[in-house]
């Protein structure tokens, strides 16, 4: 790719970054919520910058001039050197200012023009700069995790979504018309093949293209709505061990939770608080927020299960990457994609949905190594080898993206990893059963 095309989509990403928080006044960027991953907006975005400086400006730019050197330590995620700021205090940094970050970010592009002028035909420098653009488009999600994390816990339910109606009973949309009954759609099975297949950008973690062996199975048509979610609410779904794994039951039991996360419920009515403030609960939508514990819990109410990666894969590459994306600026799900069919509805979009696969390496994975750039090896390992592998203990995997993700940035290979517990990311539940 010639160096300017390179730089001009770095340069729009950043500008979608941008235009994301551009809703955002300096204090909401400054405050981290409570959950310990998670990260103020300005750290996501001296984050951002110092992914593209560490790996590309470090090495390519002569001679380096970091913008400061102590935020090589601020703005790393990478533990294993010894290097990174504790997440838990990333809400402690009054200092830099929102805009010094910004001009962070601004002297690193500049830099970065320079070093893809320079550098124009060397595939390293290429390719790193493409992973960091990746990188920074899961940033964007992470920022929108995040910063609604933080509004929840407001109590003036603020819109993080301007122009929107603010009265808190006010459905934010006209009500999604009931979803058709979830119908199941049959897979032979057999010898399959997943993995990543093409010549675009993928993450190491999507290869190698391999075979897998399934029995036949169904996928549900659409995912889990609302509505039905709270009927396993409503029979007691949340006090029946026999539904949850035992780290499940204890978890809901330590965190006291009876309900989805931004669900608030009084006298059986029930609001959801989401990007654009508190609502009456729609129950056509798609449940969203929900932790592996309970999208295993309601599968097994409904005498379910949840797919394997495998299986979700080798539905998902038949069908049309359409849905709800971050492209809409709904930041919410919807059920425009959803018509009665033989075909599920709704793998792309809307809600990252859970598999029952634990996330580790497919049989012949290496993290990947470059076999032309002996010289930028370490830095190849670090950027790259470290950016998945690390992750891969005690972590399921996710499938198909969600209405915050980027519809370009979605592909049937995709791989989203996250502990059960986690219910602050825009997950939600597909239904797969063994075929009889
Ligand atoms: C795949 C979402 C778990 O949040 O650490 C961000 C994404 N990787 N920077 C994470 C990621 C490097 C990752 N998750
Ligand atoms: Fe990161």
């Amino acid at each position: 790719m010639a160096s300017s095309l390179i730089y001009a989509k770095y340069a729009s990403i950043r500008a979608r970054t941008l235009q994301l928080i551009e809703p955002l006044s300096e204090e909401d960027c400054c405050v981290k919520s409570i959950m310990p991953e998670m990260s103020p907006v300005k750290w996501h975005l001296g984050h951002i910058a110092w992914f593209f400086e560490t790996f590309i400006l470090q090495h390519y730019e002569k001679p380096f001039k970091p913008f400061h050197p102590a935020f090589h330590t601020m703005f790393s995620s990478y533990n294993k050197s010894g290097q990174t700021h504790p997440d838990p205090l990333r809400g402690l940094f009054t200092r830099p200012s929102l805009s010094v970050i910004r001009d962070y970010c601004r002297t690193v592009d500049e830099r970065m023009a320079q070093v893809l002028n320079y550098h124009a035909d060397d595939k390293m420098v290429n390719t790193l700069t493409i992973l960091g653009m990746n990188h920074e488009r899961q940033h964007q999600e992470l920022i929108l995790t995040d910063i609604k994390h933080l509004l929840s816990q407001n109590p003036l339910n603020p819109c993080f979504i301007v122009a929107q109606d603010p009265a808190p009973t006010a459905p934010k949309y006209p009500l999604a018309s009931a979803p058709p009954p979830l119908e199941w759609c049959h897979f032979e099975g057999g010898l399959v093949e997943i993995g990543y297949k093409g010549e675009e950008f993928s993450y190491d973690n999507e290869s190698p293209r391999h075979k897998q062996y399934l029995l036949p199975y169904q996928l549900a048509s659409r995912l889990v709505t609302n509505g039905e979610y709270l009927e396993f609410i409503k029979a007691g779904g949340y006090h029946n061990p026999s539904f949850w794994f035992s780290e499940g039951w204890d978890w809901i039991k330590a965190h006291r939770r009876e309900h989805p996360l931004y669900w608030r419920g009084n006298n059986g009515s029930w609001q959801e608080f989401s990007l654009s403030g508190l609502a009456l609960l729609d129950p056509s939508l798609p449940v969203i927020h929900i932790s592996l514990y309970e999208a295993e819990a309601y599968a097994r109410w409904s005498e379910a299960r949840l797919p394997t990666e495998a299986e979700w894969e080798h539905a998902a590459s038949q069908q049309k990457i359409e849905g709800c994306f971050a492209e809409n600026n709904r930041f919410h799900p919807s059920t425009a994609v959803v018509t009665s069919r033989t075909e599920p509805a709704q793998l792309y979009g809307d809600a990252w949905e859970w598999t029952q696969s634990s996330y580790s390496r497919y049989p012949g994975y290496n993290p990947a190594k470059p076999n032309d750039h002996e010289p930028m090896s370490i830095v190849w390992d670090e950027a790259v080898g470290e950016y998945n592998s690390r992750s891969m203990v005690n972590q399921y995997v996710l499938r198909g993206g969600s209405c915050i993700t980027p519809q370009k940035w979605i592909r049937a290979s995709f791989r989203n990893f996250l502990p059960a517990s986690t219910n602050w990311y825009f997950t939600g539940i597909r239904l797969a059963r063994d075929a009889t």
